[in-house]
């Protein structure tokens, strides 16, 4: 009979609570996952209380919060606190998202629960390694690629042809997608997944583009692209509004439409 165990140092263990600030009741509890790759311990899920009256309304406010007031060890990525950057993507309270522009209150009871993006190997606390997503990303090769001369001032495009860009140009390459795909949790050696797939589409869209039919020869694979199943989670995920799952259903369409 098959015996399944989970790996080595993956059983989540309960950690420290941290004292509770007294100068004031508007306290929201946090309950955030550690993992520091200098010990040998497990991971944990310790607990903080944040004075909502001492900081912004969004959860990455808390956690910048709990680094500057009370445990300058906590790791998390974040840059523009705008939504634009990407880089605190997260999953809380169990789903994934932008912690800058979540806010601690959309869930009303109980403790704000902050764990890192789900299914990536984890660097430190809430940081994930990113680094097969990122190639994944350049293995689509996300520029412009051309055989005509370049023209003297600029690649034209019309209004029309700009427009077929909509919908997948604002993508921030979050991962909150792709981390939140069943089909990339057990293939993400070889199944490209939401993002890269979204950003494959997009440079297929592009009118100025030369490179369509190597672009879809690349995708041509049992894994790359046709591990996708249609079943929506990262359409959910996405907080930049984006519809990966209809960019990938546009991909197939495409991979059909040059066979006739
Ligand atoms: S629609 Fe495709 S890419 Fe999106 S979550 Fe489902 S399997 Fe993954
Ligand atoms: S499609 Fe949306 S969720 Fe996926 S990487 Fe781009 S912005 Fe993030
Ligand atoms: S910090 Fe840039 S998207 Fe959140």
């Amino acid at each position: 009979m098959a015996e399944f165990a989970l790996p080595k140092n993956s059983k989540i263990t309960e950690g420290k609570t941290w004292p509770k600030p007294t100068t004031t009741a508007n306290l929201r509890e946090f309950k955030i996952y550690r993992w520091d790759p200098d010990d040998t311990k497990n991971p944990r899920i310790d607990t903080y209380y944040v004075d909502t009256g001492d900081c912004g309304p969004m959860v990455l406010d808390g956690l910048i919060w709990i680094k500057n007031k009370i445990d300058p060890t906590l790791t998390f990525r974040r840059s523009c606190r705008e939504g634009v950057c990407g880089s605190c993507a997260m999953n809380i309270d169990g789903k994934n998202g932008l912690a800058c522009i979540t806010s601690m209150h959309d869930e009303p009871a109980g403790a704000v629960k902050v764990n890192p993006l789900p299914h990536q190997p984890v660097v430190k606390d809430l940081v994930p390694d990113l680094t097969n997503f990122y190639a994944q990303y350049a293995s689509i090769e996300p520029w412009l690629h051309t055989t005509t001369p370049t023209p003297q001032k600029e690649w034209k495009q019309s209004k029309e042809d700009r427009a077929k860009l909509d919908g997948l140009y604002e993508c921030i390459l979050c991962a909150c997608c792709s981390t939140a795909c069943p089909s990339y949790w057990w293939n993400s050696d070889r199944y490209l997944g939401p993002a890269a797939l979204l950003q494959a589409n997009r440079w297929v869209s592009d009118s100025r583009d030369e490179a369509t039919g190597e672009r879809l020869d690349n995708l041509e694979d049992p894994f790359r692209l046709y591990r996708c199943h249609t079943i929506m989670n990262c359409t959910k995920a996405c907080p930049k509004g984006l519809n990966p799952a209809k960019a990938i259903a546009e991909l197939k369409k495409k991979m059909v439409e040059r066979q006739t």
